[in-house]
């Protein structure tokens, strides 16, 4: 393993502990609302400061862009950590068992490495550019599913942001109906990872940040998958609307979105 990645996982890990620990005791936490529908809690902020001093501690020129404290550090930094500390916080504070931490780091803007660490169920996705993406060191492969009728697809539904919400529920009842069924599992980083695994054969979401994306984005890449926005082009980070799936499905997601798009999500 990379030792970039593998600070990554320890710092994944570390989290995943704190996580776990709280989870035990969730009538215990006190939640706060960033906006309507939007929680934090103070397992998240521990666990990202324990992600942040782990990184920092061997990397302090790196600059970060974590969900709970921001971005940090120089703007010319070749490398950047993007972290989700915990990734599905509202199935968090419901004792819903479907949450994970996520770690990427970019260098010089290109995903490097990544980890997705589901810690309910202490399963590890790591993936490294170049070479390959693994769940608990096992190689992963997106799954060979071509056919969409056929297909079973993750989602988000939007519940913060409702400025696509029309075109979001166009492009819902066609899926509903073209394909083998669809899941809302409330992580996007482990719906990414589940792609990555073959579980699931696509994933959309509309209005996502660039911490639930880009750990779960290098994991399919590298498990042979593709990852783009709703018309293809490869700026899902900054736009956070993103499509994603094994070639085959990507490319019919693709096709079958393109009708429903308003212009600003075409862009
Ligand atoms: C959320 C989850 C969810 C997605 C939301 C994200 P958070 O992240 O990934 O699946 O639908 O858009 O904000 O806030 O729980 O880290
Ligand atoms: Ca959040
Ligand atoms: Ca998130
Ligand atoms: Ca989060």
């Amino acid at each position: 393993m990379h030792p970039m990645l593998n600070i990554a996982v320890k710092a994944a890990r570390r989290a995943g502990q704190i996580i776990n620990r709280a989870s035990l005791d969730i009538g215990q936490l006190t939640v706060g609302v960033k906006q309507q529908a939007d929680f934090v809690t103070e397992v998240d902020k521990l666990a990202e400061n324990a992600i942040l001093e782990i990184l920092g501690e061997t990397y302090p020129e790196h600059a970060i862009l974590a969900e709970e404290s921001g971005s940090s550090g120089r703007a010319d930094a070749e490398y950047q950590w993007i972290i989700d500390p915990l990734d599905g916080t509202t199935n968090f504070i419901h004792g819903f068992p479907q949450y994970a931490v996520s770690i990427a780091l970019a260098h010089k803007g290109v995903l490097s490495h990544a980890v997705v660490y589901d810690t309910t169920r202490n399963d590890l996705y790591t993936a490294s550019k170049g070479a390959g993406a693994f769940l608990n060191e096992k190689r992963m492969r997106v799954s060979k599913r071509n056919r969409l009728d056929e297909a079973l697809l993750g989602t988000g539904f939007p519940y913060r942001s409702f400025a696509h919400i029309d075109t979001y529920l166009a492009i819902f009842r066609e899926l509903a109906q073209k394909t083998a069924g669809m899941r809302r599992p409330g992580s996007a980083a482990l719906d990414l990872a589940y792609v990555a695994a073959g579980r699931l054969d696509g994933f959309w979401e509309f209005g996502l940040s660039p911490w639930d994306m880009a750990a779960g984005a290098l994991l399919i890449s590298e498990a042979g998958g593709l990852v783009g926005g709703p018309t293809g082009e490869p700026t899902y980070l900054d736009s956070g609307n993103m499509i994603a799936g094994n070639p085959k499905i990507f490319a019919q997601l693709l096709q079958t979105i393109a009708p429903h798009l308003t212009p600003a999500l075409k862009r």
